[in-house]
Order: structure tokens, then C-alpha cells, then sequence
């Protein structure tokens, strides 16, 4: 990357939880910061944080005026460095019969489609050197979920489905985008104490904010990380 201008990086879901973490680390380490939220309470909040280096984006990643509102936006900065798919919400029902197949569609919109457009959308922007990081989850991960490793965890089936294709997603573009110059990626956080905690949360979305931002110049094309224990099967 080059050093000689602030680098800039967009991150969805910044209203709270692990994407309101991650503004601030950036910010204080002097990046410029392009964070979607979808209320202007929270754009207000953001922006004073810091109005030089913080430029809120109000829209929706479900929404069809997304890309619109992105590319007014972001193209009044000198190119993103890093993009965040960050957003997501969690699902009911644990149990096959308690799965409601509209709620699949539902989740499936916000952590594989919002990712999809999101991406689409910054992805003129995008630096040739650039990172796209997708925040999944552990649960999405098919080869954890067959071991039966997670069995006690409870977690939605909508959850699990929506973060497996959003997974599938990530690896279709690792392979299109394998000799761009682009490192394409995904992570699970960690389990986090956010509003979207999991009942064995045991870390802060500032540690894992932390320690995305140090990772983030070793980070590899193609790989599935889990922030406090290396990397995840697929
Ligand atoms: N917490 C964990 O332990 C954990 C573990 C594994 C993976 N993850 C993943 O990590 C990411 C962040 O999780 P978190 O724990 O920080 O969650 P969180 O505290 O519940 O925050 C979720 C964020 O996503 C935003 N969002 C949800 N739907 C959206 C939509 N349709 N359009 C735009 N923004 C939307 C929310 O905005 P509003 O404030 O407007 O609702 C909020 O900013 C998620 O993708 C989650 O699945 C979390």
C-alpha cells in the first residue's frame, strides 16, 4: 500500500457491537473511515468521534438504493484501502421445526446478499493492493458444524445457513480476484460481547478490534481466520 496518503477503510455495521470497535481503532490510528450505519442518530455519534476522519454512510445493506448511496459517497475519497463486511443479525430457532424459511431469506439478504452488494458497490474504489475482509462466523463454517464441535452452542439454523453462503460468496470471489492484486478473506471475530453474543462470549469487540488491526498486513488471500485462535476450516 502507499504511505504517502491516509489510508481509508469502509466498515458496515458500525452502529455498534464489533463495527463501532473497529471505527475507533482505526480512527486513532489515523485512517479515514467510511462507516454504514443505517440511522442518522448513530452518523451523528460517529461523526464526532472525529469529523476529519470519519464520513458516515446512512443506507441499508438490504436495501436497493444501496449502491447509489455508497458510490456518492465514497467517491469523494481518494480510493478504499480495506472494506469490512461487518453487519449481520442473528436468527430463531434452533431446532429444524422451529425454522421459519422466510427468516432464512431474510438472513440470507443481510450476511450474503448486503455482502454481495456492498461489495459490488466499493469494489471501483478498491485500491489494487486492497483487503476485503467478510466478518462470518464460526457457525458458518460446515466443517466445524459437521464435527459436532458447536452441538451445545445453541445457534438459529437461519444464522448458520445465511453465514455458510456468505462463505461460498467469499470463496467465489477469492477465486475470480486470486491474481488481482486484492486479499480477499474471512473471519470470525471471536465470541464477542456485543448485542449479538452467543451464551460462551467471552471477549470484547475491542480486543478483537485490536487485533484485526495488527493482522492486517499479514493477512493471506483465500484463508478463513478466527481472530484469538489462527485460522477455520471452511
Ligand atoms: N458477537 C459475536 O460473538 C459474533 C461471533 C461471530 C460472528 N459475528 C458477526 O460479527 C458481525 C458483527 O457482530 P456484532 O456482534 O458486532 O453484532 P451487533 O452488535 O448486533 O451489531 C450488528 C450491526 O449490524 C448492523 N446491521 C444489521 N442489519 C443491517 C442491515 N440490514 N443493514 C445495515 N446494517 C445492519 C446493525 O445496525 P443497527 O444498529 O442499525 O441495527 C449493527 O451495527 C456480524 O456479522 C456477526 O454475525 C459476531
Amino acid at each position: 500500500m502507499n504511505n504517502d496518503r491516509r489510508k481509508t477503510i469502509f466498515i458496515t455495521g458500525a452502529s455498534r457491537g464489533f463495527g463501532f470497535a473497529l471505527t475507533k481503532q482505526f480512527i486513532s490510528n489515523q485512517w479515514k473511515v467510511a462507516p454504514l450505519v443505517r440511522k442518522d442518530k448513530d452518523a451523528t455519534i460517529l461523526k464526532r468521534i472525529d469529523e476529519y476522519s470519519c464520513f458516515p454512510i446512512i443506507s441499508d445493506i438490504t436495501d436497493n438504493s444501496l449502491q447509489s448511496s455508497i458510490q456518492k459517497s465514497i467517491k469523494h475519497h481518494d480510493g478504499i484501502d480495506v472494506l469490512i463486511n461487518n453487519a449481520g443479525a442473528g436468527g430463531s430457532g434452533v431446532l429444524l421445526n422451529e425454522t421459519k424459511s422466510d427468516e432464512v431469506l431474510s438472513l440470507i439478504d443481510v450476511h450474503c446478499l448486503g455482502v454481495l452488494r456492498v461489495t459490488q458497490a466499493v469494489m471501483p474504489f478498491m485500491k489494487n493492493d486492497g483487503i476485503i475482509i467478510n466478518v462470518s462466523s464460526r457457525f458458518g463454517s460446515i466443517s466445524k458444524v459437521s464435527t459436532g464441535e458447536l452441538d451445545n452452542v445453541p445457534c438459529s439454523y437461519c444464522y448458520r445457513i445465511a453465514k455458510a453462503a456468505q462463505n461460498m460468496l467469499t470463496q467465489c470471489m477469492c477465486r475470480e480476484f486470486k491474481n488481482s492484486g486484492l486479499k480477499i478473506c474471512s473471519i470470525h471475530p471471536g465470541r464477542l460481547k456485543t448485542d449479538s453474543a452467543s451464551v460462551d462470549a467471552d471477549k470484547t469487540p475491542e480486543e478483537a478490534a485490536a487485533i484485526l488491526f495488527e493482522m492486517l498486513n499479514s493477512i493471506e488471500h483465500g484463508k478463513f481466520y478466527s481472530l484469538f485462535e489462527g485460522s477455520i476450516e471452511w
